[in-house]
């Protein structure tokens, strides 16, 4: 038999957890968990990533594989065939007693996964094996899902995905965050008086990896009406905090023909809809975080799916903060950034949920945002959620060419650079309006894993980009 067959008839650990009826006899693989022997028989529980259950398998005695699983530890790979049967114990309605057990991988005393419970931050020294175990097998699925997520989101709602560029020229940010992309010998770059020449590397000027597929977004906004993308971004701020990572993803709508109340609405059904979602899709997952990571998560969850959001204008959050008598170690004062603590102070004290704080001053949002007419402040919005501070940063976009170019120059842009961006401005122009969701921060959110690390497969930070 080949192992193409072998696959032919296996059924998944969740398929067999969740049937009706018994299956009479059944072939699973996957990874044991535990192996516990007592006298005359051994108990092991198989779990195939499928679910977060796993499958009891009784191996008795008088089986002929009784012999062969004496062998086996915990992590050991292996196949079963045996009978699917109503489990007599407490905790499962199925079970499988074992009638052949083929071994693909065995373990030994040295595998880190032995004891039952790791501390996260001991399972991120070994982010290669931490997949096998009951909490990340968790985070990853709800991860694929809420991927899948997302797209029905937006497809559902005739939005456009849009593949937007990896390696780019343009920092669309301005924060000069990028990474940079170049074929050049670092030991001995081309120069021109003095001064390396980039004209000379291989894309013919200095380019980067993304930080943003925003401004190629509102491209495509301006032909395709409402566009998303949903990909990978690159930052190489050093800011080595819980909620930075190097390389995270994001998920970018532009919509032609919205101003900021649009933008916040969309922001609000979208991660309604993800919530409610996952609530329907990951219960057995969500449950697990719910008991052993975030007590309270369930609830917290719930009531992001029954409640509106709460609005407030950064001159109303600077007001609230500084009455709050709290002391931050940041001083607030109007103009200033809103720093971590201020924002999760004002979604965690004083709203107790998600909240838009809306209308920033111009000097501290990036210079695509539009101007209101106070003068002062611009038509942005973060989107603020208990213990994860800033999940979503928009704005309605500064559709007036005259306006956006002044503004370029102000923030010391040239707007030579970014000629083609002036063009949708230049020619058939239309008010638009966007945002960009923190995939992982999001994860945090619904998951109530607290750091960023913990969420994405391989994490990139400072320092660290291993595998
Ligand atoms: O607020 P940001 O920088 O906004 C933009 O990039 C805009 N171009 C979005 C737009 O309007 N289309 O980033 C958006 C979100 C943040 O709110 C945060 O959730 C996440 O991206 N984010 C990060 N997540 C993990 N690690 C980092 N270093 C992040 N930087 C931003
Ligand atoms: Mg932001």
């Amino acid at each position: 038999m080949t192992t193409l067959d072998w696959r032919k008839d296996r059924i998944r650990v969740k398929t067999l957890l969740e049937a009706d009826r018994e299956q009479g006899e059944v072939f699973v693989q996957g990874w044991l968990r535990t192996v516990r022997r007592s006298k005359d028989v051994v108990f092991l529980a198989l779990s195939d990533g499928s679910c977060h259950a796993i499958l009891q398998v009784v191996v008795p005695e008088d089986s002929a594989a009784f012999d062969s699983v004496k062998q086996l530890g915990t992590g050991a790979c292996v196949g079963i065939r045996g009978e699917m049967v109503a489990s007599p114990g407490t905790g499962q309605r199925w079970e499988v007693q074992a009638r052949e057990v083929t071994i693909y991988g065995l373990t030994d005393e040295e595998y880190p996964l032995q004891k039952k419970r790791h501390t996260f931050e001991f399972l991120r020294s070994i982010t290669h094996l931490r997949p096998r175990t009951n909490a990340f097998g968790a985070v990853f699925r709800v991860r694929s899902r809420m991927s899948h997520a997302i797209h029905i989101f937006f497809q559902d709602r005739g939005f456009v995905y849009v593949h937007t560029p990896i390696i780019t020229t343009n920092d669309c940010e301005g924060a000069g965050e990028m990474f940079r992309v170049s074929t050049l010998d670092p030991e001995n770059p081309p120069r021109v008086d003095g001064r390396i020449s980039w004209h000379d590397d291989f894309f013919g000027s200095k380019a980067g990896l993304t930080v943003s597929g925003q401004l190629q977004g509102e491209l495509f906004a301006t032909a395709l009406t409402d566009i998303y993308t949903f990909g990978p971004t690159f930052r190489a701020e050093n800011s080595n905090t819980s909620r930075h990572a190097s390389e995270f993803w994001m998920i970018e709508p532009e919509m032609a023909f919205a101003d900021l109340a649009a933008d916040c609405q969309l922001a609000e059904d979208f991660l309604r809809f993800l919530v409610g979602y996952a609530l329907e899709h990951c219960g057995e997952d969500l449950g697990f975080f719910n008991q052993f990571v975030s007590p309270g998560l369930l609830d917290r969850l719930e009531s992001v799916v029954a409640t509106d959001f709460e609005r407030m204008t950064y001159t109303e959050a600077v007001e609230k903060l500084q009455k709050s008598n709290k002391s931050f170690d940041f001083p607030v004062e109007w103009g200033c950034d809103l720093q971590s603590e201020h924002e999760r102070y004002l979604t965690e004290n004083v709203i107790g949920g998600p909240l838009f704080v809306t209308d920033y001053p111009e000097g501290i949002k990036a210079f695509y945002m539009r101007n209101n007419d106070d003068g002062k402040t611009v038509a942005a919005m973060d989107l603020l959620v208990p213990k994860v501070g800033e999940l979503i940063g928009g704005s309605q976009r500064e559709e007036r060419l005259d306006v956006l170019q002044h503004k370029m120059k102000a923030f010391d842009l040239d707007p030579k650079s970014l000629d083609w961006y002036l063009d949708t401005r230049r020619w058939g122009n239309c008010p638009h309006a966007g945002f960009g969701l923190g995939f992982e921060r999001f994860l945090m959110y619904l998951t109530g894993m607290e750091n960023v690390r913990d969420v994405i497969p391989f994490p990139r930070t400072p320092g660290n980009a291993m595998f």
